[in-house]
């Protein structure tokens, strides 16, 4: 990324981004380093106030490239996004003045019954075909890496690249790095009619030669023409999948890692250990419910026996931004001048670099590199068309 601290330029391509969680934010950075005047709208009253403010901050990219190992564009984001991060995070922090408890001790895959050895092999197998570090711990290790796992574990793979960070430290510190480069920002503006144009008119009446939706899980605005007509984008809907989660005050003997297990994953903070998350596609109500919770707190003690005792500091639930083919929308819309950084699903911290840069290609240099062509916001048209000619030939 190329973000420094500019001042505003009046000759300058201005583009509003609309969104302020992660991506919306890394965006708009890579957009401002690279000379744009950027303004980020926010319908919340705060950063992030939709899916980030309840992410866990996994950097998981050698995790998810396993498991996605048959996804290999996605695979391969998430390795040049994991790679981004230590610089991004480094980056921020000077600009911000702050931390964000950027952690690079790696995370931890465990096994606990027989039948999970061959997952933790087919992840090995992944990563070590294409070169990502990932190790098999004997119990021994394991126990001098987590003293206060539990001794019924079958098999553990550490995977030293896997990184986090507080998402929500995050987002304030990304917010004052934006202030600091002059990027401005309108909370409580739920945009959901902007005119386009040669430029776009916003309904605060404000104009932009360039839109970026970042909305998460949140509506699309929609978009009309001069005269109103409606101009249609194209996108997809989103596929909601609720997330509910756990923070448990941390305990003596807690886990040090980000720790996955086939049923959850255990992110340890400073203030908390975050117990996560179900995965309830098709559900966008963020209601939190006691019986999930109180069994996310019994895998976790089963995990780690200390937390038994952890007193519950709070919980909640997220909506994920799905796709119908789980990877993101990153590129022009059917409308052009208008981009999607949209539909990161389980990965839009880790992602949020790399998105960045791939949408600033796009917006400021009209340049679609091989990467992003795989996550073309329209392909899902595409795919319709194509299969609607293949059923009209046969
Ligand atoms: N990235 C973790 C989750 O989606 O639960």
């Amino acid at each position: 990324m190329s973000a420094q601290p500019a001042t505003r330029n009046t000759g300058s391509l201005r583009v509003a981004v609309i969104g302020g969680g992660i991506i919306g934010l890394c965006t708009a950075l890579e957009l401002r380093g690279r000379g744009a005047d950027v303004a980020v709208y926010e319908s919340g009253m705060e950063l992030g106030a939709g899916v980030t403010m309840r992410a866990a901050g996994m950097l998981g990219a050698a995790f998810e490239w396993a498991i996605e190992a048959e996804q290999r564009s996605l695979a391969a984001l998430a390795r040049h996004a994991g790679m981004l991060w230590p610089d991004f995070a480094a980056r921020v922090e000077r600009m911000s003045g702050g931390g964000m408890e950027f952690s690079p001790e790696g995370a931890i895959v465990i096994a606990r019954r027989d039948g999970e050895i061959e997952w933790l092999e087919t992840l090995v197998a992944a990563c070590q075909a294409r070169g990502v570090p990932a190790r098999r711990l004997s119990l021994k290790e394991l126990a001098h890496e987590e003293r206060g796992l539990t001794g019924k574990v079958k098999g553990a793979l550490l995977l030293p690249e896997d990184r986090q960070i507080d998402a929500q430290i995050a987002l304030q510190r990304l917010g004052a790095a934006l202030s600091r480069a002059g990027v401005g920002f309108k909370f409580g503006r739920k945009i959901e009619r902007i005119i386009g144009g040669q430029v776009f008119q916003m309904p605060d009446g404000e104009r932009f030669d360039r839109i970026v939706l970042a909305t998460g899980a949140g509506a699309l605005p929609a978009f009309a023409g001069p005269r109103g007509a409606p101009l249609e984008h194209g996108l997809v809907a989103m596929v909601p999948v609720k997330g509910q989660m756990l923070a448990l005050a941390p305990v003596d003997c807690g886990p040090r890692h980000v720790i996955h297990s086939r049923d959850i994953y255990l992110a340890p903070k400073s203030r908390w250990v975050l117990v996560g998350a179900t995965i309830e596609r098709g559900r966008a109500d963020t209601a939190v419910e006691p019986a999930r919770i109180a069994a996310l707190k019994a895998q976790a003690a089963e995990l780690v026996p200390a937390l038994a005792n952890a007193p519950e500091v709070t919980s909640w639930a997220g909506i994920r931004p799905g796709t119908p083919d789980d990877a993101p929308m990153i590129g022009q819309t059917a409308i052009p001048g208008v981009f999607a950084a949209l539909g990161h699903y389980r990965n839009g911290v880790l992602f949020a670099p790399a998105t960045a840069e791939l949408v600033a290609d796009q917006v400021i240099d009209g340049k679609v590199s091989p990467l992003a062509a795989a996550f073309d916001p329209l392909r899902f048209d595409k795919q319709d068309e194509a299969a609607r000619s293949l059923s009209e030939r046969t």
